[in-house]
């Protein structure tokens, strides 16, 4: 007893392939997946049809409210794909990857309550055979006992140009410059937030994927499974 799942935690901004990375690695080793980001999405979702504004302190608690009582489950994909995210019975997947969407996600994000309200969701996914987790506060603050901590990054016009390439074949007209914008933007506000800020726990092995394509930087991330007994 007192025994928990293993976890492996992705973290990192945008674009950096820790999303590609994390459903990869869970489909490959048969365990659960959080895309943490996608529920920080899925609120904003919520608040951008009720109106709801990241910088109004009521608005802030109408969207805590909202974030505890989100309903979700990840199925992994066999082959590791994009599994399809329901939002009381609507598909949102596509929706969800809207820059505007990650925008107001980011803005409701930086605030405690909301934070607060997705924790023990989050912790609950934690089950055999084990769980990769994505996101940015993964292996600092959710799971600081995970059994490897990965934070990813790649220049910003790699992330970029990967974004670009997400949100082309989602069907989303899409605009290169604006994304870079866009990232450069969210990844200041992920990074400079008082609360749960983006960064690497301090125990963390950074994985640069820049000019590396996925089967090598799996291969890396394997390689580091394989060192802890975890594949
Ligand atoms: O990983 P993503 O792009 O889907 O995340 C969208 C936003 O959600 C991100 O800009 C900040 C927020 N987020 C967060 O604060 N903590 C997480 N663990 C995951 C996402």
């Amino acid at each position: 007893y007192g025994h928990l799942a293993p976890v492996v935690a992705f973290d990192g901004p945008g674009g950096s392939g820790k999303g590609t990375l994390s459903r990869l690695v869970a489909a490959r080793l048969g365990w659960h997946l959080l895309d943490s980001g996608a529920l920080y999405r899925l609120v904003a979702v919520v608040a951008a049809r009720e109106g709801w504004d990241p910088e109004k302190p009521a608005d802030v608690d109408r969207a805590a409210a909202a974030a505890a009582a989100l309903d979700v489950a990840f199925p992994v994909a066999g082959d590791g794909s994009d599994a399809a995210v329901l939002l009381a019975g609507e598909n949102v997947t596509a929706v969800i990857r809207d820059e505007a969407v990650a925008r107001l996600a980011s803005g409701f994000a930086a605030h405690p309550p909301v934070r607060a309200a997705l924790l023990e969701l989050q912790r609950r996914l934690r089950r055999e055979p084990g769980l990769v987790a994505d996101g940015r506060d993964m292996g600092t603050v959710v799971f600081p006992d995970a059994e490897l901590k990965l934070y990813v990054t790649a220049s910003p016009d790699e992330r970029a140009r990967r974004r670009y390439e997400q949100l082309s074949l989602s069907g989303g007209g899409a605009n290169i410059d604006q994304i870079y914008w866009d990232i450069v933007e969210r990844d200041a506000r992920d990074q400079a937030r008082t609360h749960s800020p983006m960064k690497p726990a301090a125990d963390a092995v950074e994985v640069d994927t820049t000019g590396e394509d996925v089967e090598q930087t799996l291969a890396r991330v394997f390689g580091l499974l394989s060192e802890r007994g975890l594949a």
